[in-house]
């Protein structure tokens, strides 16, 4: 299969980018022609941002399995579709065909639907890095049940708070996962999460690490008994391909949650057909994939990208996707190399902070492996710094491999800005050009647009988006008032993404971190509010303030502020302490890397915390600090100053 929509020059482009401009409608009509529709759309686009309401495709009917799967059958049946590797190199690689995936995608919609899963309803999956969790993802996708998947690193607390607002009915999870030398029981975390939980019917749990599980009567099944069972009634009815169920273009497809400046993490929505172009377009496009490549995205389909470009692009465009069970330094920091090596991968996509992680081993890790393969190299997540970026090219590139830096969020699906390999071209560190359909615009604290250079030369704003592509949000789960505010109301008539950003003479981007208060872990997106709302959970916690500082490997670190009323044992105890209350209500990866005691906290006469003060402090640039005077006591700042850690 090609791609008549792969844009191979710099020409077609710019052609593109004008064509998608003026006339979008006509654009993506051409370009939604190459998928399989089992209806056509009545309309191709209508669109308010003020409501907001997007709706793309209107009219046309699909399922995005049939997509995936059933439309490569014909010619690549036996092409594999998914290699996995696992976390112990030792064990075997599986290779799953495109027959094999349909085979067992079919199966488990069957399970689903024996086990009474409807369309519409909400399925949470809670899995380590298997191939399963692909078949259970595809599977909700082929009955059109939501999915909602939720990343393995996320407490029981999170999953509850998660499944309630969903009001998700039904779960898909692993007796436990491997993760490097850590075996995480997920069985058991989901039993935490349940207990209180009144919306839950059943619980399907897959085999992996078989560790002990408790099971509870009429509530527990094994995967591989419902497997089984779907196999032989298969059989028995003579049924050979589960039918995918019609979905309209506008159906939502998942809910996937992630961190906003409130305390709550908001539950985006992504629909059926303008998910599928655009993840397809854009892994097309970005990636320059060829068909019979091997395309590595060592992201967790926990996040965004792992949906984007381990599943569903890759997929869609009928490519083989590696997934990864591992972490990149287990069993040695040589784990990635290896497995490039093994499998010939030719497009390597992964974080900044897995980079700079990487960059402390030294080169000995990539010594004597053959990484001849590598075509493409990406990042995603979060800026890149040009050390970083640098050392990527020469040592794992050999300059050989264009570098795409690409710049997008959970909201919109798939990248936004980024340039394209080897035909758009690549400048360290910026995120570069946007794709045909993206419509970005820098505005001031206003909301006007930025039209002055600053002093380096740069335009510098807060980035917005000036009309819908097909991969952007549609709603927040339950709640399309708080999807407004969050992204429509800043800027009226924009849909704002929380990002600071630059742009040079040339038309490139280059996104500078978040100016909302939302953090950037380790690629991980995690609110402030969120952090202090767990920290203030300690039964010692009087108030606190989290912000963000930067971190070497992580790019942010948490650095919390934090007002005691009682210490249980001294202040290295309580610390940790708080850090398990922390891990409890969110996960370990919210946990702060520095806690500082403080008497108080630096607040306005109207009680509003001075977060900017507090961040310079930590960023250890408080020699200016700005405007102290309208402070309520400007003595605290002194103090805190003189305790930074
Ligand atoms: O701040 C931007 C940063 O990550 C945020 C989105 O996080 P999330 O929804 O978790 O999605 C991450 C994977 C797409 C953005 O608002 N970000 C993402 N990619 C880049 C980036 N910052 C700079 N450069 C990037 N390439």
């Amino acid at each position: 299969m090609s791609y008549p929509y792969q844009l191979t020059t710099l020409d077609a482009y710019h052609d593109a980018y004008r064509r998608s401009v003026a006339d979008p409608e006509e654009f993506w009509a051409d370009i939604a022609e190459n998928f399989l529709w089992k209806k056509k759309w009545d309309k191709v686009l209508e669109w308010n941002f003020t409501e907001p309401k997007i709706e793309w495709f209107k009219g046309g009917k699909l399922n995005i399995t049939e997509n995936c799967i059933d439309r490569h059958l014909e010619l690549k049946a036996d092409d594999p579709a998914i290699i996995w590797e696992p976390n112990n190199p030792e064990e075997r690689t599986r290779i799953v065909t495109y027959a094999r995936l349909h085979k067992r995608v079919c199966q488990f919609a069957q399970v689903l639907k024996n086990n009474g899963v409807k369309k519409g309803d909400r399925v949470c999956i809670y899995m380590g890095m298997v191939p399963e969790l692909a078949y259970a993802v595809l599977g909700c996708a082929r009955i059109g049940a939501i999915h909602s998947v939720i990343f393995g690193g996320f407490s029981a607390q999170s999953i509850a708070d998660r499944l309630e607002d969903a009001q998700a009915t039904f779960i898909v999870t692993c007796d436990g996962a491997y993760r490097g030398g850590k075996d995480i029981p997920l069985k058991s975390i989901i039993d935490d999460a349940l207990i209180g939980n009144k919306t839950i019917q059943r619980v399907i749990v897959y085999t992996r690490t078989r560790t002990p599980v408790s099971m509870i009567k009429g509530r527990d099944v094994w995967w591989e008994d419902e497997m089984e069972f779907a196999e032989t009634q298969v059989e028995r009815e003579g049924v050979v391909s589960f039918p995918a169920e019609e979905m309209d273009a506008e159906d939502p497809l998942f809910i996937l949650y992630t961190s906003g400046s409130t305390g709550k993490p908001k539950g985006v929505v992504h629909t059926c057909a303008g998910y599928m172009i655009w993840t397809n377009y854009t892994f097309v496009n970005v990636f320059q994939y060829t068909p019979g490549e091997v395309h590595f995205c060592t992201a967790d389909i926990g996040w965004i990208t792992g949906h984007s470009y381990i599943v569903y692009g890759p997929l869609s465009a009928g490519g083989t996707s590696l997934m990864f069970e591992g972490i990149p330094t287990w069993p040695d920091a040589g784990r990635f190399w290896d497995i490039v090596q093994k499998h010939k991968v030719n497009i390597l996509y992964t974080a900044p902070t897995a980079i700079r992680s990487l960059m402390g081993f030294g080169l000995e890790p990539i010594d004597g492996k053959n990484l001849s393969s590598l075509r493409v190299l990406g990042t995603v997540g979060e800026p890149i710094n040009e050390e970083a970026w640098h050392w990527y090219n020469e040592n794992i590139g050999h300059k050989n491999c264009p570098v795409v830096d690409t710049w997008w969020q959970t909201e919109t699906a798939g990248t936004l800005i980024s340039n394209l390999a080897g035909v758009t071209p690549s400048k360290p560190s910026w995120a570069t050009l946007p794709l045909p359909g993206v419509q970005p615009l820098l505005v001031d604290e206003n909301g006007k647009e930025v039209t002055e250079k600053d002093e380096h030369g740069y335009y510098n704003g807060n980035l917005c988006i000036k009309a819908p592509w097909p991969g952007i949000l549609r709603t927040t789960y339950g709640d399309h008032e708080r999807c407004r505010t969050n992204y429509f109301a800043t800027y009226p008539g924009l849909y704002f993404t929380g990002d600071g950003c630059l742009k040079d003479e040339n038309g490139n981007y280059r996104i500078t971190g978040r100016v909302d208060d939302v953090l950037n872990v380790s690629g991980h997106r995690i609110g402030t509010a969120e952090v202090e709302n767990a920290i203030n959970m300690h039964s010692g916690v009087v108030e606190s303030a989290v912000v963000g500082y930067p971190h070497d490997i992580k790019g942010q670190g948490i650095y919390a502020y934090v007002i005691v009323n009682h210490k249980h044992g001294d202040d290295d105890l309580t610390k940790r302490d708080i850090n398990q209350t922390v891990s409890r209500i969110i996960g370990a990866i919210a946990k702060p890397d520095k806690i500082q005691f403080v008497s108080g906290l630096p607040k306005t006469r109207s009680g509003k915390i001075m977060r900017r003060i507090l961040r310079k402090i930590a960023e250890g640039e408080s020699g200016n600090l700005g405007d102290t005077s309208t402070l309520l006591d400007p003595g605290i700042v002194e103090e805190i100053r003189s305790g930074k850690l």
